[in-house]
């Protein structure tokens, strides 16, 4: 059947990026090894990446917002990561065996994350969830985990069930266990007085609530205020594991993540992204009791030939010290950076009237929602427009602005934008939002 053929916002047809396109998707499926970065006609290839700006294969240079979906807290290629990262090259790229390396990092997650007694270092946010999971059912020796709606926390079976990001769109993925998903009991975020009666209804089942402390996977939400300490109060109330999936929000809301930005103490914390800005390097941590269970120490097997790799390792150390040692000015800095791209964008829907839009932002992140509604769970963020979001995505893209391509993502400042990123991206949110009103007409 022949193809509408798409005009593309990524670059002129026959692009470099619509060339290896075409020759990706023969291979990759889709083209792509994650489906978040496809979007319609095809998307934009990189070719490479510093501070702010991402270029892509077509030579041009786009602010980004995407940042590695939150990874890139410091920013692309930020020197003292880089550097250790090439100076262990040399030295050799994996062991299997133990290194002080490891030590370290370890020590250091410990000292920034007030729940991480000890620590399991591994590769990726999916690994550190599902592993998180399995010690919450060894050590209640019951079942059943609870999530929130639109909540995502990797590409497992287990979690996949009403899950954010790009799962969003699916009703349910393909060749997940039903007696696996069957296990997951789904419940509202924000909505601390549904989560006790599904709690209780459960209290001999329930292992865990895996939960987002921010959700950053429907766009954003923020817990509504004592959400989180009631759900702290609830699942201790039931012998039930509080696992905060930190994988966005740690080291990125405050160097001990949500817990400490929240004052909450999970039982155990999972996290990636920004602890390697940009390297694969993730980690379980949690209370002492829990984390001992962990082979070869205690019955609950996880291993991986990867884990705690030197290279990724040597990155996720520089990354942590360099935020120990500015944390009093990259903290404030990016919240401010963020807090102007938002003002701004705000003061522009007021000056151009008529575009419903709400916007959630807390420290570094943002997103804004096409629905006038406060968006508070995954219900209402589902509210908003996506037709709308779209054009948003195309149009700022058309002014070399890359957020994240769906409207149930969010967009990420880093310590590396600057003054005039925010004038150019508030400008070119200005123009985009003209685009939308006058197809509103
Ligand atoms: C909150 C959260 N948890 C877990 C994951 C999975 O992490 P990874 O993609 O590194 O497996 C993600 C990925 O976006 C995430 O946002």
């Amino acid at each position: 059947m022949a193809q509408k053929r798409q005009t593309s916002v990524v670059a002129a047809a026959s692009s470099r990026s619509e060339q290896l396109y075409n020759r990706a998707k023969k291979v990759l499926p889709g083209g792509v090894d994650s489906p978040v970065r496809y979007f319609e006609p095809y998307p934009f290839f990189a070719a490479s990446a510093r501070g702010s700006k991402l270029v892509t294969a077509d030579h041009r240079t786009l602010t980004d917002y995407c940042m590695g979906y939150g990874a890139m807290l410091l920013g692309h290629g930020y020197p003292s990561v880089l550097d250790a990262a090439r100076s262990q090259l040399d030295k050799g790229t994996l062991y299997c065996v133990p290194t002080e390396l490891e030590i370290k990092l370890a020590e250091l997650v410990s000292k920034a994350v007030p729940c991480a007694d000890m620590v399991r270092l591994v590769n990726t946010g999916s690994e550190a969830t599902m592993n998180a999971i399995r010690l919450a059912r060894a050590f209640t020796k019951k079942k059943k985990v609870i999530k929130f709606d639109g909540g995502y926390h990797g590409a497992h079976d287990y979690v996949l069930v009403k899950a954010g990001s790009g799962a969003a769109s699916l009703p349910a993925s393909e060749g997940v266990l039903e007696e696996a998903s069957a296990q997951t009991i789904v419940s509202p975020y924000n909505d601390a007085a549904e989560l006790e009666r599904t709690i209780e209804r459960n209290r001999d089942d329930a292992a865990c609530v895996i939960m987002e402390p921010v959700l950053a996977n429907i766009g954003l939400v923020l817990p509504d205020k004592n959400y989180l300490s009631d759900v702290r109060k609830i699942t201790q109330q039931n012998d039930t594991v509080l696992i905060f999936d930190e994988v966005v929000t740690g080291f990125r809301l405050a160097l001990g993540g949500a817990g400490e930005f929240f004052g909450i103490r999970p039982d155990l914390a999972t996290f990636a992204k920004a602890l390697g800005n940009g390297f694969p390097v993730g980690a379980i941590a949690g209370s002492k009791e829990i984390m001992q269970q962990l082979a070869p120490a205690g019955r609950v097997y996880q291993a991986s030939t990867f884990a705690g790799n030197p290279v990724s390792v040597s990155a996720a150390i520089a990354a942590l010290s360099t935020l120990f040692e500015a944390k009093d000015s990259i903290y404030p800095q990016v919240a401010r950076t963020c807090d102007s791209i938002v003002e701004g964008i705000r003061e522009e829907l007021e000056d151009i009237g008529g575009i419903n839009c709400t916007i959630n932002s807390i420290g570094s992140m943002y997103q804004v929602f096409f629905t006038a509604d406060r968006v508070r769970d995954e219900a209402s963020a589902k509210k908003a427009d996506p037709a709308k979001f779209r054009k948003l995505f195309d149009e700022l893209l058309r002014r070399n602005v890359f957020i994240p391509p769906s409207q149930f993502e969010t967009c990420f400042v880093s310590y590396a934008h600057d003054e005039d990123d925010v004038d150019r991206t508030v400008d070119a949110y200005s123009e985009a939002f003209k685009k939308i009103k006058e197809q509103q007409k």
